[in-house]
């Protein structure tokens, strides 16, 4: 494989593009906007100078990497020429069931279509193509330069051959491929979501502070950023949307998500990206 076409530039979008440009792949990154995209290679040229200030990259490395990216706004030329597309666009059912129709339709027939959805099913996706076998998840965590994880999900029909392409990728691309089956949440959600709205009932029924639930959180299981840092990070919007895939998935009152959280997306405190959510940003 030596194309790749990342559909959707933002967070997790930019970051999937770096990593493969890092890793001498020829990537076209698409989105719907101009502006997106300037957006998106402003980020990319921010992180890859961390990476230069810290020693993992030379200057000229940089602008190699830079140099692999090249923007599309119109989807089939993005997707034309690709060996693997990367789905990163809005976590939207219906954005994305449309979005594969038309990839199936545009993209070489020999292409492997992903998706870095966090929750919505992969068999439901490859059901949108002719072409189910070649379906597959690639879930990547935030930030994707950083975070080691790439969750590999198997559809329905997902074949081997397409499956062990993905995780021999995935380990060339320095990341740890790990393979799971199609199911709400799959493994990455299903347990960090539970974890994350049971930090927000401790709040609603007045436990403890937002400090100090982060606080036990932090010090006491040595986790990065305590449980409702991580949801601000994430954005409440999303943590809801996924415990309300695994609540309808499995139908156990255990997922149904907080009042409180619910409260604070319907108010558009959704986090970092509102400026507001659990803590301030300015
Ligand atoms: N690109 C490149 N490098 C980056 C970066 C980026 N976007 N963001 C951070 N870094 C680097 C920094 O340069 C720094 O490197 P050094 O340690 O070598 O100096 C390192 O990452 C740490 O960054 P910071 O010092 O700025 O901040 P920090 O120490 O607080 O770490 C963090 C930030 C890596 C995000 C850390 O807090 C963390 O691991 N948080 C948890 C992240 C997490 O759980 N992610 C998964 C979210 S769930 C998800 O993504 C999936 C889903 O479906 C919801």
């Amino acid at each position: 494989m030596k194309n790749i076409t990342v559909i959707g530039s933002g967070t997790m979008g930019n970051g999937i593009a770096h990593v493969f440009a890092q890793n001498g792949f020829e990537i076209s990154l698409v989105d719907l906007k101009e502006e997106f995209l300037k957006k998106a290679m402003a980020t990319i040229d921010k992180n890859l100078d961390r990476q230069v200030g810290k020693g993992i990259l030379t200057l000229e490395q940089k602008e190699d990497t830079l140099g692999r990216i090249t923007t599309f706004t119109h989807l089939d030329e993005g997707v034309k020429s690709a060996d693997l597309v990367v789905e990163a666009a809005t976590e939207n059912m219906s954005i994305k069931l449309d979005l594969f129709k038309k990839i199936d339709y545009l993209a070489p027939k020999s292409a492997i279509l992903a998706s870095n959805t966090s929750s919505i099913s992969i068999t439901k996706i490859a059901s949108a193509t002719q072409r189910p076998t070649q379906v597959i998840g690639m879930h990547f965590m935030n930030p994707v330069p950083v975070m080691k994880l790439i969750e590999v999900i198997r559809g329905y029909a997902t074949s081997d051959e397409v499956t062990q392409n993905i995780m021999k990728l995935s380990e060339g691309l320095g990341k740890v491929p790990v393979e799971v089956n199609d199911y709400p949440g799959f493994v990455a959600n299903r347990i960090l979501m539970p974890m994350i709205n049971e930090a927000i009932y401790t709040l609603f029924e007045g436990v403890a502070g937002v400090a100090e639930i982060d606080t036990v959180m932090k010090l006491g299981m040595a986790h990065p950023m305590g449980p409702l840092q991580l949801a601000d990070f994430i954005g409440l919007d999303v943590c809801l949307s996924i415990l309300k895939v695994l609540h309808d998935g499995f139908g156990n009152p255990k997922y149904a998500p907080c009042p409180l959280l619910i409260n604070m997306v319907e108010a558009g405190y959704k986090g970092v990206k509102t400026g507001e959510g659990f803590y301030h940003y300015t």
